[in-house]
């Protein structure tokens, strides 16, 4: 979800050969280039979807997915855009419907409103199911082992400012 360049698009399809993804964002001319390091390194797992957000459900059927990855959303701090953060309910319903039951939904974020703003929608939402969080995904390595191999555009630029970068790991039925 809002893949950006796609670098954990292209990362995760390199490094999982036997499952699909697909990278969404509503930016061409950064899909764009994840849609070409793609093609440059012959992968034929990874796809790219331009769409909104908001869109997501007319692209997939109920339960059609494995896994969604959010990474590094805008945090959309202001409370009138709170139905605009990608972790809000509104968005939590789309994924419910197109995640098949029990799978995984993931959160990076460097925003720690953010990060405590998602803790709190899914410990008060019925069905959710924090699997794993922590403030430090660096400092707890085992929680996500190919977190040194796949990091994002914003990921690498948070980390070289000294910001620890958060993660969730979530299901929501
Ligand atoms: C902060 S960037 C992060 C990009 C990438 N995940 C990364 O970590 O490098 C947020 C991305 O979300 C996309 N985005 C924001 N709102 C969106 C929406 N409603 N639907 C689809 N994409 C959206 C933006 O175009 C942008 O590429």
């Amino acid at each position: 979800m809002g893949c950006g360049k796609g670098d954990y698009t292209v990362g995760l399809a390199a490094r999982y050969p036997e499952r699909n993804f697909l990278g969404l964002d509503i930016k061409g001319d950064r899909i764009w280039r994840g849609s070409t390091r793609a093609e440059e390194l012959g992968l034929t797992n990874v796809g790219f979807l331009r769409t909104r957000a908001e869109s997501l459900n007319a692209h997939f059927a109920p339960q059609e997915l494995a896994e969604i990855w959010v990474t590094f959303p805008d945090p959309r701090p202001r409370d009138r855009d709170i139905k605009r953060r990608l972790t809000s309910p509104r968005f939590l319903n789309l994924y419910q419907e197109i995640v098949r039951t029990g799978g995984l939904v993931h959160l990076k974020t460097d925003d720690t409103p953010l990060y405590e703003y998602t803790l709190e929608t899914l410990q008060t939402r019925p069905g959710a199911r924090i699997l794993a969080h922590t403030a430090d995904i660096y400092a707890t390595p085992e929680l996500l082992p190919h977190a040194e191999d796949i990091q994002t555009h914003y990921e690498r630029r948070f980390r070289g400012e000294g910001i620890a970068i958060k993660y969730i790991q979530f299901t929501l039925s």
